[in-house]
C-alpha cells in the first residue's frame, strides 16, 4: 500500500466537465429488439436508460474543452494529457493524440488503458506527474462500449454505453487533494471479461459481480488505510457505475450508508472509463461536495482490475 511521501508535490482540481451522446437508448426500446424487459434491467441493475453515440476523441474533446474552459487557463499551458480509454478509435496512434490536437495542447499526451478503473489509474497517474515536477495535467476518462458491444447479447446489450469526463488539475503549495490510493490487477481473470481486436465484449456477468464486490471493497480499504481516515469519515462515494447491487453489497461491506452514494448510472449505463468522473461532477453540480469533505473514489474493471483513491474536495 502506497502511502505519499509528505514532500510529494500536491495537487487539486482546478476544472471540469463532462459529455454524453445526444442519443438516448431506454430499456423499452432494448426490449424490442432482444428478449427483455425495462423491469427486469431495472431491478438487476438499476440502469433505465444510456447515452449512445460520438467516437473516444470527440467525446473527450467535448469534456475537455469544458474542463480547460472553467479552470479558465490557456491550453498551451497544459504539462500532459493523460486519457483513460479502453476503446480507442484507432490501434495506432493513442487517441489522445487526436484529443491533444483538437484541444489545441502542446504536450504529452497518452492512453491509460485499466478498463473500469481507468479514470482513477489516470488521476493517480497525473498527480504522478505533478508531484515530479509538472505543472498542471488534463486527466479525462471516455469510454464508447457501444462500438465493441454485440447489440444481440442480452447479457452485456443492457449494460454498456458511451461518455466522457476530464478535470484539469493543477499543483499546489500544501498537500493537495490526494490522500490516499491503491491500484489492482489479477490477469488470471482476463477470460471473466474480454474483447479480443476488432470483436465485441464476452462476459461472465455473475463472477464478475462476485469479484466486483470483493475487489471494490479491498481496494477501497486499503486506500481509506493509506489516508488514515475510517469508513464514517467518508462524505462521499463515487462508485464505478456497473450495477446498483453491485454498489450496495460493497457499501454494506465497508459499512457506508447509500445516501452517501454518487450514482448516475439510471442515465448513463456503464460507460467505464467516464463512469466516476460522470458520478462525482454531477454530485459536485448537485451541491453533494463541500470544501473539505472526503471522497472515495473507487472502480473496478476487466483485467481484472480495481482502483481507488481518496481526495479531499479543494484542498490546496
Ligand atoms: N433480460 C431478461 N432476462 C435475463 C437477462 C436480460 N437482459 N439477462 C439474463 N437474464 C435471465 C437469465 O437467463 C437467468 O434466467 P434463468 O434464471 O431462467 O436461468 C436470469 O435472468 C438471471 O440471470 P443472472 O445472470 O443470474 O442475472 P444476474 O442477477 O446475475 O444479473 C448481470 C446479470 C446484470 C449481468 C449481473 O450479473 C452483473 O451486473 N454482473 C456484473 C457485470 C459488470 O459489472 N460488468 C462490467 C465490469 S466493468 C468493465 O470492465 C467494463
Amino acid at each position: 500500500m502506497p502511502v505519499i511521501p509528505r514532500s510529494a508535490i500536491g495537487a487539486r482540481f482546478i476544472g471540469w466537465g463532462t459529455a454524453l451522446p445526444e442519443k438516448v437508448v431506454t430499456n423499452e426500446e432494448l426490449s424490442k429488439t432482444m428478449d427483455t424487459t425495462d423491469e427486469w434491467i431495472r431491478e438487476r441493475t438499476g440502469i433505465e436508460r444510456r447515452h449512445i453515440g460520438g467516437t473516444t476523441a470527440s467525446l473527450s474533446i467535448e469534456s475537455g474543452r469544458k474542463a480547460i474552459q472553467m479552470a479558465g487557463i490557456d491550453p498551451l499551458s497544459i504539462d500532459a494529457l493523460v486519457l483513460s480509454t479502453t476503446t480507442p478509435d484507432r490501434t495506432v496512434p493513442a487517441t489522445s493524440a487526436a484529443v491533444q490536437h483538437g484541444l489545441g495542447l502542446r504536450c504529452g499526451a497518452f492512453d491509460v488503458n485499466a478498463a473500469c478503473s481507468g479514470f482513477v489509474y489516470a488521476l493517480v497517474t497525473g498527480h504522478g506527474l505533478i508531484a515530479m515536477g509538472m505543472k498542471r495535467v488534463l486527466v479525462i476518462g471516455t469510454d464508447t462500449l457501444s462500438r465493441i458491444t454485440d447489440w444481440t447479447d442480452r447479457n452485456t446489450a443492457i449494460l454498456f454505453a458511451d461518455g466522457s469526463g476530464a478535470a484539469v488539475i493543477e499543483a499546489v503549495s500544501g498537500p493537495g487533494q490526494l490522500m490516499g490510493w491503491d491500484f489492482d490487477a489479477d490477469g488470471s481473470l482476463e477470460e471473466l471479461l474480454y474483447a479480443e481486436i476488432g470483436g465485441t465484449l464476452h462476459m461472465d456477468g455473475k463472477e464478475v459481480f462476485r469479484r466486483a464486490v470483493r475487489i471494490m471493497v479491498d481496494s477501497a480499504e486499503k486506500s481509506l488505510k493509506a489516508s488514515g481516515l475510517t469508513a464514517n469519515e467518508i462524505d462521499l462515494v463515487v462508485p464505478h457505475q456497473a450495477n446498483v447491487r453491485i454498489i450496495e453489497a460493497a457499501c454494506k461491506r465497508l459499512d457506508i450508508p447509500m445516501s452517501k452514494t454518487a450514482i448516475v448510472l439510471q442515465e448513463t449505463g456503464n460507460t467505464s472509463s467516464a463512469s466516476i468522473p460522470l458520478a462525482l461532477f454531477d454530485a459536485v453540480a448537485n451541491s453533494r461536495v463541500k470544501s473539505g469533505d472526503n471522497v472515495l473514489l473507487v472502480g473496478f474493471g476487466a483485467g481484472m482490475t480495481a482502483a481507488s483513491a481518496v481526495i479531499k474536495w479543494n484542498q490546496s
